[in-house]
């Protein structure tokens, strides 16, 4: 029997804390009751949309249709051949309790990702990344639900499609539900320590250790990010935008101190947040959110916003950015 909960606040269950509710929600803590929703007479013809942490979602108003808690859990090692390690985990497992675990038994892979909020079902759909690391790296294979013919499949990391905070799942949110993601961690890893900010604090040690590299993780994160616990927030609020050689130097003669990273020999990316924070918009407080102080890719719930309000102010940011720089931010949460 399925519990359906009606007309739910969506405030404990979205990191920003935008005042918007859902009319109906319902707890998913295994496939069969994806199953038993796609396949009711009730709610087949409900819209859906999946949930986890909430940390990268924006409800622009009051959700009509049914809301799918993901609580999946189950974090097992399935083969272990000495150096590889095959972690499945349920997409409902906290993402920083993965990591935690992982660091814990010094498998290498995603101690780079440490404190990212979220899911470790959201991880794969935006491809998350920080510190020179990505998900994608270490995905093996995912266990999906496909609401097109209400049977599980498997997907391998091919068929996922990932690319920079972008992925299958992302550009086809209706198919397939994330249910349970296999990991390939290494015991003898090689840290990464491409980001400056990263080698710069971990310089006075000879070889860090996966710990070591973890700590300063979240030594950096907590210097420059905010606590959604005091500052309800949904992470990094836009893409890096990509830009090509001809524009980037144009940009560099006007601006020299402008910060970015070669991703080929043609094309760059640069950081949202200093185009933003150029635009004077760092700290900028706008109704009842506003830009974070330490960090301009930040929106904050101040007080009790509503959701189109956090969107008004991302989209007059959006404005300001194109009109000073030509350059076209894109949104990276999920808006609905
Ligand atoms: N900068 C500014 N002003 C600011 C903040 C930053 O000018 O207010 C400049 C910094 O000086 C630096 C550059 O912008 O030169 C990049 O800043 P940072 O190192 O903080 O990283 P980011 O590019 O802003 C990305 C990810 C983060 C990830 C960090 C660390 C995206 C959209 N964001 O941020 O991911 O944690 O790198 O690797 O790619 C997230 O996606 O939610 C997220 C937090």
């Amino acid at each position: 029997i399925m519990k359906i909960l009606e007309n739910v606040s969506l405030q404990n269950f979205s990191t920003i804390k935008a005042n918007q509710s859902a009319k109906f929600m319902t707890r998913i803590s295994k496939l069969n009751d994806l199953k038993n929703v796609y396949s009711s007479d009730l709610l087949g013809n409900t819209k859906k949309i999946v949930l986890g942490m909430g940390s990268n979602i924006l409800f622009t108003s009051d959700y009509s249709g049914i809301i799918l808690l993901m609580e999946i859990k189950g974090i097992k090692i399935i083969s272990d051949n000495g150096s590889d390690i095959f972690l499945q985990v349920g997409a409902g497992e906290i993402w920083e309790d993965l990591v935690e675990y992982a660091v814990s038994q010094n498998l290498y892979g995603i101690e780079n990702l440490a404190m990212i909020p979220g899911t470790a079902g959201a991880a794969p759909v935006q491809n998350i990344g920080a510190y020179g690391m990505e998900v994608k790296n270490v995905i093996h294979e995912i266990e999906v639900f496909d609401t097109k013919n209400l049977k599980s499949l498997t997907l391998n990391n091919k068929d996922c499609k990932f690319s920079y905070r972008n992925s299958l799942f992302k550009q086809n949110p209706q198919q397939y539900i994330i249910c349970n993601v296999t990991l390939k961690l290494k015991r003898d890893g090689i840290p990464v320590l491409t980001y400056k900010a990263l080698q710069e604090h971990l310089s006075d040690l000879k070889s860090p250790s996966i710990k070591d590299i973890y700590n300063t993780i979240c030594e950096i994160r907590n210097s420059k990010l905010p606590d959604p616990e005091i500052f309800p927030n949904l992470g990094s609020f836009f893409k890096n935008p990509e830009i090509d050689i001809e524009i980037a130097d144009k940009l560099k003669n006007i601006y020299p101190d402008i910060p970015f990273f070669r991703i080929t020999s043609n094309l760059f990316r640069i950081p949202a947040a200093w185009l933003i924070d150029k635009c004077g918009w760092k700290g900028k407080k706008y109704n009842n959110c506003g830009v974070y102080s330490k960090h301009a890719l930040i929106l904050v719930n101040h007080c009790n916003a509503k959701g189109n309000e956090i969107l008004d102010l991302a989209e007059q940011i959006k404005a300001s950015v194109s009109q000073k720089f030509n350059i076209i931010l894109e949104f990276e949460p999920h808006i609905v």
